[in-house]
């Protein structure tokens, strides 16, 4: 059995792209796995959310997590804050690392560009404490995205640094995870680029039936084939990706022929395409609305959670704080 640990920072409401890029792996991995998943808040507050929509962002990330099916006794669940034992560990890992080095992380440099009037030290240690979030857990496993690799090679880096000068064999060097050999990009659907969270981009696990058909029939197509077995440009190449993942084989190699014969109507494609995502998300929507309302059982599930993290973080902390010297008179 793999350790396995994935944080997701809470900015709104999950998409496609979340539920078919990982949320489903997740659910498949949790019935083998030793797995943690998190919501990442305190590496939310680097972009000083208001304080109210984080709380809400939070929320709607465990709802939705547990609407699509994870469960919290198959793997733990937990907000990062409530495990402070994290915020130890970071400070502890924060004297190996160097400054020049956390500087020339893409993601610092991104955000010194985007938000120049707010690079504060928490943007700058933002790859410390997520190094701290994977290796509290001791984890074999990250599953990561495209984006987040150079943070878990640095976590890789942080961990071998911490084991040499040591003389340890403590923290492993966790390696990213990809389902598989191809990693699954969801489109959006105005034309280009993966799913995100522009607007009408993105289809909602809470959309509404309607939301659905709206947004599908209004993505960006193109003016049709005029010739025989055309290149599908790519507005259309990723409808047809969508529908990969949504529909019945038959269905797409159906419309792929109507495509190469030039008797394609997009408007067929759109509707059959937005039948078969409700199809996958009205079952996720309705327990979503489910749990919404039961404060309770959020409140069970994120305490549960908790104490089920804070076990194991407990155990590391202890650990790390004897290896560097840190003993009790
Ligand atoms: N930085 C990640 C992101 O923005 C979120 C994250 C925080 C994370 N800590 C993590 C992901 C630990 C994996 C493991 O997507």
């Amino acid at each position: 059995m793999k350790t396995v640990v994935s944080g997701i920072r809470p900015t709104g409401n999950l998409h496609l792209g979340n539920y078919f890029g990982a949320l489903k792996n997740f659910i498949k991995m949790q019935e083998t796995e030793r797995c943690f998943f998190f919501i990442a808040d305190y590496h939310s507050l680097t972009t000083h959310p208001d304080p109210k929509l984080l709380g809400t962002n939070v929320r709607n990330v465990l709802t939705e997590y547990l609407a699509a099916g994870l469960d919290p006794e198959k793997s733990t669940i937990f907000i990062q804050s409530d495990q402070p034992e994290v915020a130890e560990l970071s400070l502890l890992l924060s004297m190996h690392a160097y400054i020049g080095e956390l500087e020339r992380t893409a993601s610092f440099k991104d955000k010194m560009r985007k938000q120049p009037e707010n690079v504060n030290a928490g943007l700058l240690t933002y790859p410390i404490l997520m190094a701290a979030d994977i290796l509290i857990h001791r984890p074999d496993l990250v599953p990561v995205g495209k984006d987040q690799e150079q943070h878990l090679e640095m976590t890789r880096k942080y961990a071998r640094r911490f084991n040499s000068i040591y003389g340890v064999d403590f923290f492993p060097e966790p390696a990213a995870y990809n389902f598989g050999t191809e990693l699954v990009k969801i489109p959006g659907l105005d034309g280009s680029g993966k799913m995100g969270k522009s607007e009408g981009n993105g289809i909602y696990l809470a959309d509404t039936d309607e939301q659905i058909r709206k947004k599908v029939m209004r993505a960006t197509t193109d003016s049709g084939p005029t010739e025989m077995n055309s290149v599908v440009s790519e507005p259309v190449e990723n409808i047809f990706t969508l529908m990969n993942i949504v529909s019945e084989k038959s269905a797409v190699e159906s419309f792929r022929t109507d495509y190469a014969n030039c008797s394609i109507r997009y408007g067929d494609l759109k509707k059959q395409l937005s039948e078969d995502i409700i199809k996958s998300v009205a079952p996720i929507r309705e327990r979503i609305l489910e749990i919404k309302g039961n404060e309770k059982y959020l409140r069970d599930v994120t305490e549960f959670g908790a104490q089920k993290a804070r076990e194991s973080a407990r155990e590391t902390i202890k650990q790390v704080r004897e290896i560097m010297g840190l003993r009790k008179i």
